[in-house]
C-alpha cells in the first residue's frame, strides 16, 4: 500500500476519532468505540487483500460519495479516501442470496489487535448499494455504524420500530442484538466499527414455516469466502435476549 493511500485511511480514523469523541460527552455507550478508535489511531494492521477491483457494486459506490454533504471533516476524508482504498465483497458464499454478494462492498481503514489478541478493533467503509435488504442477524461484536452518505433504514429485534441514519447519524448494535438493515432507491456510505473477539461471527436468523425462529452460524474464512458452520433452532429465551429490552 502507497504511503498516500495510507495517509487518507488515517486521515479517515482522525475525522472519525474526533466525531465520537465528540458526542461520547452525550452518549456514554460510545466511550468503548472512542477507546477503540484511539488505539487503532495509535497503530493498525493492514488487512491481507481481497480485492474486487471489477465489483458491480462501483457505480453504487461513486453515487454514494457524490451524495457526501460538502464541508465535512469525516465525509471530506471518506471522499478522499474511497477511491485509493481496496474494496471487497462482503458476502462471498454460494449459499447467500447472490443480491447481497452485488450489493455490499467494504474497505478497511484499521485493523488494531491488541497484544494478546483477544480484543480487535475493525473499522472501514461499508457500501450498501439500494433496494438491499440485509436480514436479521447477530454478532458478539458490539458494532457502530456511522452514516456518510444516503438513508440508512435499521431495526433492532424482530418487534423493534425502524430508525433511520442519515449522513452524521449513527447507531450502536449492542453485542448479540438481533439487527437487520435495509436500503430505499439510494445507496448508504458507512463507516462501521467493530469491537470483536479472536474470531468474526455471524448469526443469521429466520422464520420456519411453522412460526418457529432458527439460526445459522456463519464465519469468515482468511480467503474471503464465508462458511455456514451450522444451524439450531432459537427457544424464546434466546429470542427475547437477542431482541433486547421490550420485546413481547
Ligand atoms: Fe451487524
Amino acid at each position: 500500500m502507497n504511503t498516500e493511500t495510507h495517509a487518507a485511511m488515517r486521515a479517515c480514523i482522525r475525522a472519525l476519532s474526533d466525531e465520537l469523541r465528540a458526542r461520547s460527552a452525550s452518549d456514554r455507550a460510545l466511550e468503548a468505540f472512542v477507546t477503540g478508535i484511539a488505539e487503532a489511531e495509535a497503530g493498525s494492521d493492514i488487512h491481507p487483500g481481497r480485492s474486487a477491483p471489477d465489483h458491480p457494486a462501483f457505480p453504487s459506490l461513486e453515487r454514494a460519495l457524490a451524495n457526501v454533504p460538502a464541508g465535512w471533516n469525516l465525509g471530506d476524508a471518506v471522499v478522499s479516501a474511497a477511491p485509493r482504498l481496496d474494496w471487497f465483497q462482503v458476502f462471498n458464499s454460494d449459499e447467500i442470496d447472490p443480491r447481497l454478494g452485488r450489493n455490499m462492498i467494504s474497505a478497511q481503514l484499521a485493523l488494531r489487535r491488541d497484544a494478546g489478541g483477544a480484543r480487535t478493533v475493525h473499522a472501514g467503509l461499508f457500501l450498501v448499494g439500494s433496494d438491499t435488504d440485509y436480514p436479521l442477524h447477530t454478532h458478539t461484536a458490539p458494532e457502530v455504524y456511522y452514516c456518510v452518505s444516503g438513508r440508512l433504514t435499521l431495526q433492532h429485534g424482530v418487534e423493534g420500530q425502524p430508525f433511520f441514519l442519515h449522513p452524521g447519524e449513527y447507531s450502536i448494535t449492542p453485542s448479540e442484538r438481533l439487527h437487520s438493515l435495509k436500503t430505499e432507491d439510494e445507496p448508504v456510505l458507512l463507516v462501521y466499527i467493530w469491537l470483536t473477539g479472536p474470531h468474526l461471527e455471524n448469526w443469521w436468523w429466520s422464520q420456519e414455516p411453522d412460526g418457529s425462529w432458527a439460526r445459522s452460524q456463519w464465519t469468515w474464512r482468511s480467503d474471503g469466502r464465508w462458511v455456514r458452520l451450522g444451524s439450531e433452532p432459537v427457544d424464546s429465551d434466546a429470542m427475547r435476549r437477542a431482541c433486547g429490552v421490550g420485546h413481547r
